[in-house]
């Protein structure tokens, strides 16, 4: 099949080209997938996006009208997809479910130690000869609770590694996972996972019900000077409640991989321009805050698999109409 890339970083191409063993015809464009841009899929088959390609109903239908048969997206979360619009335009969408769930749980854990004994404060302070400790004080991890938001294949990897440090756990999700019960992580409602953890870290995907799920009136519940930690999506945090929450002291220290307005900053080179954006520029300001840009993925083995599930789900809807992991309006699985 022909297939547009979107979003390709040499990476990505890299990646794509070595899992292409079934010969499809790859065909690699840098631009991020738009209305302004969906008429570069030309004739393809199928468009291959990733998690800051819009594909709201209008690009849907402009990729349908263009002949476009499958979405084949290189992520795990498909929230950026309007499902509904890919059904009624006769469009299957595909994505990768699970490629490394220990990709980002590990950048999740990276996140919470270097805050915690600001080991980036400290490279580059030895780099100009300052040995003082003074603003390096971390806290032992060792007895300190930790609440998950989310404990599907992340979630779960994250309560394994914190389960060594000699964390207590915490979780909540709708769906309880007998892996982590078993791990020794408690259920708890929302409210008192909020109120106890010392470390909140957001692992569920974003969904309408958790769309803001941190905004002002959970940042009045957390216990003051919580460190919260989010590699899930951006739009899970309220990021002006989050800039207040920094401000009062409510919050602690954050770590972030992602942003609610990512698509505009994340995966450029900004170092010679100005950040565009006054609310992320903001978030840059504060000591306590370390912003990685999108980046928990981003491990070989991660890349592997996504390259290798991508061209598999491409070959299983060209062979059989339907892709290995299909994503469906009613369902969202
Ligand atoms: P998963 O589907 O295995 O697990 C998600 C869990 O969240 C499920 O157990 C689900 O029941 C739970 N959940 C759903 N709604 C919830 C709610 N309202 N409150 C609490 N829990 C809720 O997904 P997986 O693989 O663990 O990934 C989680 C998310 O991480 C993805 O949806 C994606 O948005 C994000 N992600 C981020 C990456 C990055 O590079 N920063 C890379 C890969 C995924």
């Amino acid at each position: 099949m022909r297939i547009a890339v979107f979003s390709t970083k040499p990476y990505d191409a890299r990646y794509l080209e070595m899992a292409n063993r079934a010969g499809h015809e790859l065909v690699f464009l840098e631009a991020r997938l738009s209305a302004e841009t969906a008429s570069l899929a030309g004739d393809a088959d199928a468009v291959c996006a990733f998690v800051n390609d819009d594909l709201g109903a209008g690009v849907v239908s402009a990729l349908a009208d263009g002949g476009v048969r499958l979405i084949a997206l290189r992520s795990a979360g498909f929230n950026h997809v309007d499902l509904a619009a890919a059904e009624a335009a006769g469009i299957a969408v595909a994505r990768v479910p699970a490629y490394s769930p220990h990709a980002v749980a590990e950048h999740t854990v990276a996140l919470i130690l270097t805050l915690n004994r600001k080991t980036h404060r400290a490279y580059n302070r030895v780099r100009e000869g300052n040995f003082a400790l003074d603003g390096l004080l971390g806290f032992d991890l060792d007895g300190k609770t930790v609440g998950i938001v989310g404990t599907g294949k992340i979630g779960e990897v994250v309560a394994r590694i914190l389960g060594g440090f000699g964390c207590t756990l915490l979780a909540h999700d709708p769906v309880e996972s007998s892996i982590c019960t078993a791990l020794g992580v408690r259920y708890v409602e929302f409210d008192e996972l909020l109120g106890a953890s010392d470390i909140i870290t957001l692992q569920c995907p974003l969904t309408p019900e958790t769309f803001h799920l941190i905004d002002a009136a959970a940042l009045a519940r957390v216990k003051p000077g919580v460190m919260l930690i989010n590699t899930s999506r951006g739009a899970v945090v309220d990021t002006r409640a989050l800039i207040q929450g920094l401000k009062s002291g409510a919050v602690g220290s954050v770590g972030l991989d992602v942003y609610e307005e990512e698509a505009d900053l994340f995966f450029e080179d900004f170092s010679d321009k100005f950040i565009p954006d006054d609310v992320f520029a903001r978030l840059l300001t504060f000591p306590n805050v370390l912003i990685t840009g999108h980046q928990a993925f981003f491990t070989e083995e991660a890349l592997t698999a996504i390259a290798e599930t991508t061209i598999a789900n491409v070959s299983a809807f060209e062979r059989d109409g339907v892709p290995i992991y299909p994503v469906r309006a009613a369902t969202g699985g």
